[in-house]
């Protein structure tokens, strides 16, 4: 293939590399290498190499910084029981970034270009996957306009580029239950714009509203439509679930403002091959209040790659708190969360062809 080799002349140690992988945390320890893809309009997609990850020198006149065209993804790579490194589901990351860039009036990157940067870079530095439970490789593929103009219109110029980062757990201390705050103020998306696609600026949009939350003591925002300021949405970065007393689940559909998670499609495949009944329907707050209030609603999770499966204890708001359940992680969640984790690290049967 045309890909480039690099390799880093000094690499992190050995040692100090260890240290870094007792308790990573989340997206502060980086590898020793990047991907990258430059992208113009006369070249087509071209010099793709795996290199030492260092810092950018890009131009400050370049499209990006102004107006923020720019996608990304995430995915994890896992370490598995039998010792042999595997993605989950990269295919899908590699579909949606297509359809990321699309929306962004970006050029789509071929799927096995996405796929062999990051295969190689997961080879590369397959030493970084850390060896706790829990631990993964977080991969992330992300691709911004590099075109030097002020003008408002799609860059003629993209860098296409792969970091992995060491993780853990996503919430600080493993987080056994997250508190939600319902944000009333700002939403996430309307119909028309960018909430399908994964991009910075989506991220960009949600950050007031998730400091409202830390400042009133939760941990994610969950926001609700734009036009009717009650039906949920998803969180900060996240989709949500609920799970009620008939043992079936729901989660709001894909009308166009959701971010159409890869865990979100795997948890409800994996449930729905469980012979549970998964709904994709609205689901409003009044409803979510009283079905709390009620005992219909017993359980609710957030889930995507980083968090994974997070259990929902309590739903705060100006209006007050609710609780769900008894605040402690529901027994479907778990269930779930457990049926995919032993999907990803390779203890469970991989029926559906997930492992890469
Ligand atoms: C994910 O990879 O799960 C994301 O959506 C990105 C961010 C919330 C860490």
């Amino acid at each position: 293939s045309a890909f480039r080799h690099e390799p880093n002349a000094t690499p992190v140690e050995a040692n100090e590399r260890a240290k870094r992988l007792i308790d990573p945390g989340f997206g502060r320890v980086f590898t020793d290498h990047m991907a990258m893809i430059r992208y113009s309009e006369a070249e087509g997609w071209h010099d793709a190499r795996i290199t030492a990850r260092a810092p950018l020198s890009i131009d400050p006149a370049s499209s990006v910084l102004h107006y923020a065209q720019e996608i990304f993804e995430g995915m994890k790579a896992y370490r598995l029981a039998d010792g042999g490194t595997a993605l989950f589901r990269p295919e899908a990351n590699a579909r949606r970034f297509q359809d990321s860039a699309r929306r962004l009036a970006m050029p789509e990157l071929p799927e096995d270009l996405f796929l062999e940067s990051v295969e190689r870079l997961v080879k590369t530095d397959a030493n970084w996957i850390p060896e706790s439970d829990g631990g993964a490789l977080y991969l992330r593929p992300f691709m911004f306009a590099s075109e030097v103009f002020l003008g408002v219109k799609p860059s003629a110029e993209y860098l296409y580029m792969v970091l992995a980062s060491s993780v853990g757990a996503y919430f600080k201390g493993g987080a056994p239950t997250v508190s939600i705050w319902v944000s009333q103020q700002y939403t996430r998306a309307a119909q028309g714009g960018t909430g399908a696609a994964k991009c910075g600026g989506n991220y960009a949009a949600s950050l007031l509203a998730q400091s409202e939350a830390i400042r009133n003591g939760c941990d994610q925002v969950v926001f609700l439509d734009a036009a009717e300021r009650r039906w949920v949405e998803e969180l900060g970065g996240m989709n949500i679930f609920f799970v009620f007393d008939d043992g079936s689940m729901a989660t709001p559909a894909l009308t166009g403002t959701i971010l159409p998670g890869i865990t979100r499609d795997s948890i409800s495949t994996l449930a729905r091959a469980q012979g549970i009944e998964v709904r994709e329907e609205g689901y409003t707050i009044d409803q979510w209040r009283a079905d709390a209030a009620s005992g219909r609603l017993v359980e609710a999770f957030a889930c995507g790659t980083a968090a994974v499966v997070t259990p929902i204890g309590t739903v705060a708001s100006p209006e007050g708190r609710f609780t769900i359940g008894s605040g402690a992680p529901g027994a479907l969640t778990m269930r779930m969360r457990d049926a995919l984790v032993s999907i990803q690290r390779g203890t469970a049967p991989d029926d559906n062809n997930w492992l890469h």
